[in-house]
């Protein structure tokens, strides 16, 4: 069967179906999944629980793997592969983890408008997620598309960025929300990197609006002065009519492009299971 595509949205995001990511992919079907992203940014698959193995041998047909965060902090992890990371909020043995635990800090962040590893100086290309348990009700999670936005900048605001960078930070998020407790040398490890504001997505050839809660300065600018901006662009390139927002299943196979998108999970109640687990993808020239 091949790849079949139904918008979910008007702007951007489909669902994917006619394949199964469980089993090895064929190179026509991969450019096929690749030709889709680069035109609907967010794909949608049903019905494919994977195991760990499955899931990391899914994502790697895409691009090389990038654990993120993990690389710097070392943190534990609950599960036997490198490669994924943990979107839940459960403790290693598996258990709801305690609301006040600090490993939650990291899943409650993804509750900002992101764009994935934003904070690394790297490719960053796709990420995949993989739904194993949601809760009935609350953590949807949301995608913005940063073509539509830039599209639709006000002639100031396009002004305000035109050949601008953003800093952006790993930690800034994280602070924000109470967890300072980082030792120098974890900072150093992910030191800040510099994106531009505006940016053209490879596959789509569009031009888009770089922006996100990693970000915590733009060249040339006080800092509260680029902390506004920062905050109107977000608020900008979220607006209703670029957002697609997912009711998840257990099962259901999410990818994304990092690059032409930010996305937020949606507050739930953290004493509810919700298990799912990340693979991010690099650019394939980065192997
Ligand atoms: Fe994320």
């Amino acid at each position: 069967m091949a790849l079949e595509l139904k918008p979910l949205h008007p702007v951007f995001a489909a669902e994917a179906s006619g394949v199964d990511l469980r089993r090895p992919l064929d190179a026509a079907t991969i450019a096929a999944i690749d030709a889709a992203m680069d035109r609907h940014a967010v794909l949608v698959f049903r019905d494919q629980p994977m195991s760990e193995t499955e899931q990391v041998a899914c994502a790697r047909q895409f691009g090389p793997l990038d654990a993120g965060l993990r690389k710097a902090t070392g943190a534990a992890t609950r599960f036997a592969h490198e490669e994924l990371i943990d979107i839940s909020n459960l403790a290693l043995d598996g258990s709801i983890a305690a609301r006040d635990a600090a490993r939650l800090v990291g899943t409650l962040a993804n509750q900002l408008w992101h764009s994935d590893s934003s904070f690394q100086n790297l490719p960053i290309k796709y990420s995949m997620l993989s739904a194993v348990a949601v809760p009935e009700t609350g953590g949807d999670t949301e995608w913005a598309d940063l073509r539509a936005a830039f599209d639709a900048l006000p002639d100031d605001l396009r002004a305000a960025v035109a050949g601008r960078s953003a800093r952006h930070s790993t930690f800034h998020s994280r602070i924000l929300l109470g967890d300072d407790k980082y030792t120098r040398e974890q900072l150093e490890r992910f030191a800040p990197v510099e994106w531009p504001l505006v940016r053209t997505h490879p596959g789509s050839g569009r031009q888009l609006l770089f922006v996100g809660a990693h970000c915590d300065r733009i060249d040339g600018m006080s800092v509260p002065e680029a902390r506004l901006l920062i905050a109107e662009l977000i608020e900008h390139a979220t607006q209703r009519d670029f957002v697609y927002r997912h009711r998840w299943r257990a099962g259901d196979y999410v990818m994304w492009d990092n690059r032409s998108t930010l996305h937020r999970g949606r507050r739930y109640d953290l004493a509810a299971r919700r298990d799912l687990r990340r693979t991010t993808t690099l650019e394939r020239h980065a192997a």
